[in-house]
């Protein structure tokens, strides 16, 4: 399929990931079939997408009368078989490599043999969901930034077993997505997680020895840097759960300490402290 007759896009997890893909779809004039587990995560993923597109009116990015397109453009689902007609799937459930696995096995059931299947993951090997569909040439990794409207990057990530023709549509549809792509190898962390996790882990460290307050930690990194935030509220952001995660599959993977979670960050995991998501994490919302 060439890139530019994607007209329907869906989307498989409406989590903050999930939810922010089908906006930036939506928003391009793509329709979109999201699919949820059930009906409570659906309707939370949609109020997801309703608040950030009243951000993106507030902050003077989208018209009052093209957020109602948008939404209307977005349809909410429960079900994998209303993703058949789509000409492009990506995934962005949880990190979790059995529920992904499922999740591919389902799609290339569903979904015509010439669509590309993408996952949004940040760490699992792309090789492994491939391997489960008769399609692996057209399995991709398309990582999006957290939060996906407004960060202007998308990883394109091969597999071994990715075609470059995936590989040139998967860059072709970031484009028109308005993403600037940059290409990775299917390895834990690709260019972006692989820089940030021991940065951010070393951040926690720094507090949990007393080193420097959050706050101080902080003021260093925007003000001294110039990020537009600093490592904790960033770990707020993307979910410590999340962060926990990656660290631990780039560990596993390389074996270098320096990607090894702090005990600080399995603590607050274990604590139901995961950031903003949970109302708290280094800092309360
Ligand atoms: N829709 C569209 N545009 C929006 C928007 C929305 N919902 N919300 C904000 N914006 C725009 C604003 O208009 C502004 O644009 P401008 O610079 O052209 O004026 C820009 O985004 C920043 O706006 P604000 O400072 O007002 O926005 P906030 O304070 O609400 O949000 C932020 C700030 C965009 C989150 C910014 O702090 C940021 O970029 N933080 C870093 C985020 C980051 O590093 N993400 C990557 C995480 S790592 C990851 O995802 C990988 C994973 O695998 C772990």
């Amino acid at each position: 399929m060439n890139p530019e007759d994607v007209k329907s896009v869906g989307v498989v997890g409406c989590g903050i990931m999930g939810s922010g893909i089908a906006e930036v779809a939506a928003k391009v004039g793509m329709k979109v079939v999201v699919v949820e587990v059930d009906e409570e995560a659906r309707d939370r993923g949609r109020q997801a997408i309703e608040r950030s597109l009243a951000r993106a009116v507030e902050r003077g990015k989208l018209e009052e009368s093209a957020r109602d397109e948008v939404l209307d453009r977005i349809i909410g689902s429960t079900q994998m078989s209303d993703l058949a007609d789509s000409d492009l799937v990506v995934e962005a459930v949880t990190e979790d490599l059995e529920t992904k696995l499922e999740v591919f096995r389902r799609l290339d059931e569903l979904v015509r043999p010439e669509v590309v299947l993408a996952t949004n993951t940040s760490s699992m090997p792309i090789a492994d969901l491939a391997a489960v569909t008769k399609r692996p040439e057209k399995v991709l990794g398309m990582h999006f930034f957290n939060p996906p409207p407004v960060m202007k990057l998308l990883e394109v990530v091969r597999a071994l077993s990715t075609s470059d023709e995936t590989i040139a549509f998967a860059r072709a549809v970031g484009e028109r997505l308005g993403k600037t792509t940059v290409l990775a190898k299917d390895r834990a962390g690709f260019i972006v997680n692989m820089l940030l996790l021991p940065y951010l882990n070393s951040a926690i460290r720094m507090l949990d020895e007393g080193f420097a307050t959050r706050e101080d930690i902080d003021a260093g990194v925007t003000l001294g840097l110039g990020h537009p935030m600093g490592p904790l509220t960033l770990l707020d952001l993307i979910g410590l759960d999340t962060a926990l995660h990656v660290s631990n599959v780039l560990y596993d993977e390389f074996k270098d300490p320096i990607y090894a979670p702090p005990t600080l960050l399995k603590r607050m995991v274990s604590a139901g402290y995961l950031g903003r998501k949970s109302g708290k994490g280094f800092y309360d919302y």
